[in-house]
């Protein structure tokens, strides 16, 4: 949610600034904006706040076209959580008489009680945001308030740090004041805050992917800590203003990684990246010996082996990557296994005991209900493991153990290579479960983790055979009103992920059934034309499908069918079939996304929409 930039350096700030906004615009795009110091008409230092609502790009030509001078300033991609889209409430904000200006990500909890104490000692507040308040606690602490009994620091760094005591919530803060030029001031809690010295200058962001142009090596900052940023070095301090030496991360991944790479958007990259994730999700995860190799796991055979109950947690798309787990983690270690979502999980009561392991699947790694729920659940006594793709991300942090999932950046809104490397990641570890209790023999798991791995190929072949299908059933059902997905078991996981797929990035209305539910209700909705989108792979429900199909095809709907190559009955019923190769059902959730995520973009194409940055949305949620 939201992503922060700052520079101070040699080079003109703006430039920078824009550029890495732009690459933060996953996190947000409602507004942007940015603050640079500046010289008033009278020569006195001043800041130009620049704020526009939409995307980066409005706020890139306007500074283009006034080609600002200065060399230290913040930047901004909001998205909306406290106030409307508007000029007024985009960031950065400012203190009463516009001498501090910041940009934060976050949400501040006590925002309300802390603006009214605040406007009672006379703050006059210009926005509706929480964050507006951080701006005036921080003018407070630097110029000092009697009536709040605080005196003045005339220090950002200090009255930074001052202000974060008054603030409860998250936030990633970065301040500057026309008082300090060339000073940022840096603070972080539960939201990410990378900071890197570049031979040119020194930068603060979101995201490593804002920075990496400058520098490779980088500080991933900590709750609690602080940094200071100048031209000439930055200095890092604790809560107590002590001077710190945290960690430096040395950054291996290319910045082409994270750029389309030839394709028409990331959205299609990265869909099309996904052989590369199986292949390197499983890179050394097989011992000769036939055991499972998962050394990150944080827990021994021991505690697996008492593990009696599986919560897997996690929201959207990692939530239906949980779905297809419950049927390998049931079928091959047979421990009960429920899958929740993290945002009633946490607000609920469940039953937890040492012998619960809870697995979170987060792509970001920062998803905020997420993040509570493991909080929650490691003070009942569970063990907790996370899944996630971000290195360091706070899941990572906070779990007992961790398997990483090679996606690399995903930079499309909707996640695709994310969620296969979330399911092949899952597999290896009800794999691993079922090795530890005992149900899974060593021949056997060396057989499912050959097949596993061939799955790469098989995705490709989709990637490479079935565009024309898929074009053609988009075409199908891209003026539809609605869209039914269907299937059983593994389809029926599978089907959630292409309905989520479709209406988020198309807008086209679609919901998710077990295929066996439509009689009980959902039937209602089809009328001649309906589209009703089939996972109807070759398995022991297929029959059971196929007559859950023809009850729809009597009523007149239009059925797009994800079928096995070489069913040619399944012809009989569906208008159109996107075939896929025959796998075992334990991995048909793997190739049967491929094709939906496929047809959502197509569609999404189709009706003139933004695959890579849906409306309303964001990469990462950081709210609850
Ligand atoms: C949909 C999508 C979202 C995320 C959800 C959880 O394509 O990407 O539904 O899956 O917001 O995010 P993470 O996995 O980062 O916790």
């Amino acid at each position: 949610m939201c992503g922060i930039v700052g520079y101070t350096g040699q080079d003109k700030a703006a430039e920078i600034l824009v550029s890495g906004l732009k690459r933060l615009e996953y996190r947000g795009y409602d507004s942007a904006g940015v603050a640079l110091e500046d010289r008033g008409p009278d020569g006195d230092a001043v800041l130009d706040v620049i704020r526009r609502v939409g995307k980066v790009a409005g706020l890139e030509s306007e500074l283009a076209a006034r080609h600002l001078p200065a060399t230290c300033g913040i930047g901004h991609t909001r998205w909306a959580t406290h106030g409307r889209p508007t000029q007024s409430n985009a960031h950065p904000h400012t203190s009463c008489d516009g001498r501090i200006a910041i940009a934060h990500n976050g949400i501040i909890e006590n925002f309300a009680e802390l603006r009214e104490e605040l406007a009672s000692r006379g703050h006059v507040f210009k926005s509706e945001t929480d964050t507006e308040v951080f701006a005036h606690l921080i003018e407070e602490a630097y110029e000092g308030s009697a009536a709040a009994g605080i005196p003045a620091t005339h220090d950002l760094m200090a009255a930074v740090r001052e202000a974060c005591t008054h603030v409860v919530g998250a936030y990633g803060l970065a301040a500057v004041c026309v008082d300090e030029p060339g000073v940022i001031a840096v603070a972080r809690k539960d939201s990410p805050i990378i900071i890197g010295r570049g031979e040119r200058g020194s930068y603060v962001a979101s995201d490593v992917i804002a920075l990496i142009d400058a520098t490779r090596d980088v500080v991933v900052l900590e709750d609690g800590q602080f940094a200071r940023l100048a031209p000439e070095g930055i200095t890092y301090t604790d809560d107590q203003g002590e001077q710190i030496e945290p960690a430096v991360t040395h950054i291996d991944w290319d910045v082409d990684m994270a750029e389309k790479g030839g394709y028409p958007d990331f959205m299609m990259k990265e869909i099309a990246e996904q052989p590369r994730v199986v292949r390197d999700t499983l890179v050394g995860r097989l011992a000769g010996t036939g055991e499972l190799d998962i050394d990150e796991l944080g827990l021994t055979f021991e505690e697996l082996n008492l593990v009696d109950r599986v919560y897997v947690i996690a929201c959207g798309t990692s939530y239906h990557a949980g779905l297809i787990a419950k049927n390998l983690i049931e079928g091959w270690a047979r421990i009960p296994c429920e899958v929740e979502a993290a945002s009633e999980f946490r607000y609920r009561n469940p039953i937890i005991t040492p012998s619960t392991l809870v697995v979170a699947v987060s792509q970001s790694g920062e998803t905020a209900d997420t993040l509570a729920a493991i909080r929650d659940v490691r003070i009942k006594g569970a063990k907790v493991f996370g899944i996630t793709n971000v290195v360091g991300s706070p899941v990572a942090r906070e779990s007992d153990g961790v398997i990483y999932t090679k996606a690399n950046k995903e930079i499309a809104v909707a996640s695709t290579k994310s969620f296969i490397g979330q399911v092949v990641s899952l597999t290896l570890l009800a794999m691993l479960l079922g090795q530890v209790k005992g149900k899974l023999p060593r021949g056997q798991t060396r057989m499912l983790f050959r097949e596993l791995g061939d799955t790469a190929a098989q995705i490709q072949r989709i990637l490479d055979t079935r565009a024309e299908a898929v074009g053609q059933a988009a075409a199908a059902c891209k003026d539809a009103p609605s869209a039914l997905f269907v299937g059983r078991g593994m389809g029926a996981a599978v089907s959630h992920e292409g309905a989520l797929k479709l209406k988020e990035v198309s807008y086209l209305h679609a919901e998710a059934y077990a295929a066996g539910e439509m009689k009980h209700g959902p039937i209602a909705l089809i009328d001649p034309g309906f589209p009703v989108i089939a996972v109807a792979t070759r398995s022991a429900v297929y029959d059971k499908v196929v007559s859950n199909l023809k009850e729809c095809e009597a009523r007149g709907a239009k059925i797009i069918a994800v079928a096995t190559e070489g069913d040619e009955d399944i012809k009989q019923i569906a208008d159109h079939v996107i075939y896929i190769p025959e796998v075992r059902d334990a991995f048909s959730a793997i190739t049967a996304t491929v094709p939906l995520q496929l047809l959502a973009r197509e569609v999404a194409l189709l009706r003139g929409c933004d695959v890579d940055q849906p409306r309303n949305l964001a990469k990462s949620v950081t709210v609850e």
